[in-house]
């Protein structure tokens, strides 16, 4: 058997992608509930308020807040042994600055860790997921501001504290690399420049995100030793985009072209957080990027090497490649571009289907850090048919899904075999949830089906596809089963 006794299979969400719930229970609104629904070709709009005519998507979403203990229970019948989510920070402090904690969002997250508890299941929450305070982003511009830390550091404290036995596993920041990307600004870092509205192509000030990357670091950092002071226990990732690079040719400038893209990329700030200091080429990359080195105070860079993390998370879907030749280099229609690998196929939405590019991936990654490694994102977004049965009952058929998935778990079982640390896997969005990127419901990862459209409209009611009843025995066997 490959994959180790006790690994972590499991599915994973974010709150302002499940929950919905976004005006209820005292919660303020989040950068999330600022964007309208969008597709593919047809971008999200990021609005200041809410303008009649357009649609918030991120409102309802799956509705997860009024239907956790359903929700909870068919994850236990998959047999799940952890479940990623996040804490909707404006759920605890609405506007990000309150000195005192919501009781109506702290009570909860209580009542779901003790559903989640009662069906066997750890959470993994991540502190932070693309959800800050729009009050944080309206008043200091997000990140860009160095107070985001102290106020980011009173969440934590509060959460940690609360929660100390109820969660063992934490994630300071969700895809924290995002902020190397125009697309980073809004999603990850708060930063809202003027004039941006469309939200694939935001205003950008390359100065301001390396700055509040290195406000996110010293966050993370400081929240790392925090959490060990409240819980010895508990274990602390980080969280990268992971985003696959293959040199398109093997012309050698490619190669170095493909380097210093996965350096730039992937490792500026994966290295960071596992190894505690700014690496060698960060120099290169700024002066690349025509920036100064971010602004730090004394103290920052003991803080930085005190706060490193217990292991290393990502997110992988598909790969790219890089090519040095300008007729190449944007050919693939991903939202993370690069050239089009002429070896894969896409999903519908241009991502590149690439299994055995997660075994390279998980290689690379453990043969640069040597510490456990978690695949906490990966699956496939696809159009799923909501058929009846001759009995009426709903079904969906989704043999691509399982074959996607199935794939990747092979992939992941070789990594094992090659000697790589994997501590778990889960599958994103294993409930139908809206796309971060496009704003659609149409765009489905789950193992349930959630009976909602891209306006929100359906009963909500949850069916279990084809893929339900195969994930189900992948974990009953260990990863052994995967027919
Ligand atoms: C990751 C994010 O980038 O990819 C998730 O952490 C996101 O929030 C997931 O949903 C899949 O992307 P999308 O755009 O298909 O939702």
């Amino acid at each position: 058997m490959s994959f180790p006794q006790g690994f972590l299979w499991g599915g994973a969400t974010a709150a302002n992608q499940f929950e919905g719930g976004w005006n209820e229970g005292g919660k303020g609104p989040s950068g999330a509930d600022m964007m309208t629904n969008g597709t593919h070709t047809n971008p999200r709009l990021i609005t200041t308020t809410w303008e009649d005519g357009l649609y918030y998507p991120n409102h309802v979403a799956s509705d997860f807040y009024h239907h956790h203990t359903e929700d909870i229970a068919l994850m236990g019948e998959m047999g799940f042994k952890v479940f990623r989510m996040s804490i909707n920070w404006t759920r605890i402090f609405p506007t990000g600055e309150e000195t005192e904690p919501n009781e109506e969002g702290l009570a909860f997250y209580d009542t779901v860790f003790d559903e989640l508890h009662a069906q066997g299941i750890e959470p993994l929450v991540t502190i932070s997921h693309y959800e800050l305070p729009f009050a944080l982003t309206q008043k200091y511009n997000g990140w860009a501001d160095r107070r985001l830390i102290d106020l980011y550091l009173r969440y934590c404290e509060t959460i940690f504290t609360r929660y100390r036995d109820k969660v063992t596993y934490w994630l300071t920041f969700n895809e924290i690399n995002c902020g190397m990307m125009q697309l980073g600004n809004f999603m990850g870092l708060g930063i809202l420049n003027e004039g941006t509205r469309d939200f694939t192509n935001q205003v950008d000030d390359p100065q301001l995100r390396i700055q509040g990357l290195h406000h996110q670091f010293v966050a993370s950092a400081r929240a790392v030793q925090l959490g060990h002071r409240i819980n010895p226990n508990f274990k602390i990732g980080c969280m990268i985009a992971y985003m696959t690079f293959y040199p398109l040719t093997c012309n050698p400038a490619d190669i170095v072209a493909c380097q210093q893209q996965m350096d730039e990329l992937n490792n500026y700030c994966a290295d960071v957080q596992v190894r505690g200091a700014y690496p060698y080429y960060a120099e290169r990359v700024w002066k690349r990027w025509g920036v100064d080195a971010p602004q730090m105070e004394p103290g920052d860079k003991d803080e930085l090497a005190r706060g490193t993390v217990d292991f290393y998370s990502f997110s992988y879907y598909q790969s790219n490649c890089v090519s040095t030749d300008p007729a190449q280099a944007q050919s693939s229609g991903n939202l993370i571009g690069g050239a089009k690998n002429p070896y894969l196929k896409a999903s519908d939405w241009g991502w590149q289907i690439d299994p055995d590019g997660l075994r390279y991936t998980l290689n690379e990654i453990y043969g640069r850090y040597q510490i456990p490694v978690m695949v906490v994102e990966n699956g496939l977004g696809a159009f799923d048919t909501l058929e009846r049965a001759d009995d009426g009952a709903p079904v969906i058929h989704d043999p691509y899904r399982i074959d996607y998935l199935r794939q990747h778990i092979k992939a992941m079982e070789a990594a094992v075999e090659d000697g790589v640390d994997l501590m778990g896997y889960t599958m994103w969005g294993c409930i139908d949830l809206v796309s971060a990127s496009t704003g659609e419901m149409g765009k489905r990862y789950g193992f349930v089906y959630v009976d909602a459209d891209d306006r929100s409209q359906g009963s909500f009611e949850r069916y279990r596809k084809d893929s339900f009843y195969w994930y189900q025995q992948v974990i009953a066997t260990n990863g052994e089963n995967l027919a």
